[in-house]
Order: C-alpha cells, then sequence, then structure tokens
C-alpha cells in the first residue's frame, strides 16, 4: 500500500503548485490514498470550502487542518459536518456544551481493499489554543478502535516544540505506521524508523512559494524585526513554488517499509 502525504498547501502558490505537480507524481508512485494538510491554503489562513473542494477534485482522500482550520468557520461548517467530509479537524479540542466544535476527529478511509486511518492532533506548548493532553487523547482514540483492523495508521501531531514531538512519536511506536509533525515549515532530515516499525518525521516544510519567510514578502517582514512594530506582512509575489511531501510503503499490515521524501522546485 502506497500513501502519499503533503504538508500545508499555503496560498495561492501552494494551490497552483500542487494542482500542477500532483498528475505526474499520482503516474508515478500510483498511491492508493493521499492526504493533504491544508491549513493555510486561503490567503494564508484556513481554508474556505471552495478551496478545499478545489483539493478534493484532485483526488486528495484527508485534509487535515490544524491551528488555522477554524478561520473561516462559516464557510466550510456545513462542510465539515458532512458524512462524507475529506476534512478532519484536531482530535483534541475540548467538547462542551455551549457551542458544538463541528468536524470529526479522525477519518477511516476504504479503498482498493484497504484500510487507512488518519488521527489529527495539536500540542499544548506554545500553540495557540489550550487543548485537551494529545497524549492522552491519541490513547483514547486507538483504545475505541482496537477491535478495527487497518492497513496503516498515519497520525499528524501539529506541534511547535520538538520535545513534545518526539515524546508523541515513541508514545505511538508499535502502534501507527507513520507519524508526522507539521507547523514548523522545515524539511527535517530525521526521518527514522523506529524500534517497533514505526516511521516518524518532524517535518517536511510545505507546498507554497519558494522564495518568502514562509509565505510571506521578506521586505515586509523585514520591517517587523527592525522596528518591532506591526507593518502589515505583505504576501509574496513571486510565482515560485516549491512542492513537499512524503511517499511512505507499507507492505506488512500497518508496519511502514519506506518512506521517499519529495521535493519538487518550480514555477507556476
Ligand atoms: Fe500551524
Amino acid at each position: 500500500m502506497k500513501v502519499l502525504v503533503f504538508w500545508d498547501v499555503y496560498w495561492r502558490v501552494g494551490r497552483g503548485g500542487i494542482k500542477k505537480e500532483l498528475p505526474g507524481l499520482i503516474k508515478k508512485h500510483k498511491p492508493d490514498f493521499i492526504i493533504a494538510n491544508i491549513e493555510n491554503i486561503t490567503s494564508g489562513r484556513g481554508p474556505i470550502e471552495k478551496h478545499v473542494l478545489e483539493i478534493e477534485d484532485l483526488g486528495v482522500d484527508v485534509m487535515t487542518g490544524w491551528d488555522h482550520f477554524l478561520d473561516n468557520l462559516q464557510s466550510i461548517y456545513d462542510y465539515l459536518e458532512k458524512t462524507d467530509s475529506k476534512l478532519i479537524r484536531p482530535a483534541n479540542f475540548y467538547e462542551q456544551s455551549y457551542y458544538k466544535i463541528p468536524g470529526k476527529w479522525y477519518k477511516i478511509v476504504e479503498k482498493n481493499w484497504k484500510k487507512l486511518l488518519v488521527i489529527h492532533l495539536i500540542a499544548n506548548t506554545f500553540m495557540k489554543f489550550d487543548v485537551y493532553n494529545p497524549f492522552l487523547k491519541v490513547q483514547e482514540i486507538l483504545k475505541s478502535l482496537e477491535n478495527e483492523k487497518f492497513d496503516g495508521i498515519f497520525i499528524d501531531f501539529h506541534k511547535e516544540t520538538t520535545s513534545e514531538w518526539y515524546g508523541m512519536a515513541y508514545l505511538l511506536d508499535g502502534k501507527a505506521s507513520f507519524v508526522f509533525g507539521t507547523h514548523t515549515h522545515i524539511q527535517t532530515n530525521d526521518e527514522l524508523i523506529l524500534p517497533q516499525w514505526t516511521w516518524l518525521i518532524s517535518d517536511v516544510w510545505m507546498n507554497g512559494p519558494l522564495y518568502s519567510v514562509i509565505w510571506a514578502d521578506f521586505e515586509s517582514v523585514k520591517k517587523r524585526f527592525l522596528t518591532w512594530l506591526g507593518w502589515k506582512i505583505e504576501q509574496n509575489l513571486w510565482n515560485d513554488y516549491v512542492v513537499n511531501g512524503v511517499c511512505v510503503e507499507i507492505w506488512d499490515h500497518w508496519k511502514c517499509e519506506t518512506i521517499e521524501k519529495i521535493r519538487i522546485r518550480s514555477k507556476l
């Protein structure tokens, strides 16, 4: 079983890059499933429904939304509530009775006689939400699904700190196929297979503008850094993009055999 995973499809340039590159990557890798993270897809913020549908049309099976997923809540509320919604939210928001938080905590996708589970969690440290303990939540979800058999279990852990990240990855060794970190927007070179056959990688950058400070124009960011004043951050106007992802191959039940990094630099 093969799964393509793409991190953070960022803004107009990220959408354009993934639209241009994905057909070729599908032809080359022949994935059973595709996962994409889209927290900054709409002008550097959370998705509107139109952009979710654009990514769905490319053949993506699961999308995750991270800490920005509620930025355009009105636009995606109904989509999140659909039974066949491909966008899932972090599993560990506190559930409460005052306002319903829309969306699913995890997604099970069945295709090509294969069954994939994707869980999306958000860390505590330096993130803008106060969330339920992600270490407890992931174990609770896995326990609730212990009678189901999966061909692959993928965990997207959205985090800021390396310590929390590695703690999560080691906690899930032997329980998940692939644990991948997101949010820090820098490609790490630490892909590793743990003793009990779980692969990890701390972060694989993003799909978005190549010559940018994450996504922003450097000159506008420079004013902020030199003055500490709240100058408006402008979008980067270059059309050069980078498409980043990983092709994960699983041979034996949920155990992940290989991961191959994908990095393409080109122009819209
Ligand atoms: Fe984030």
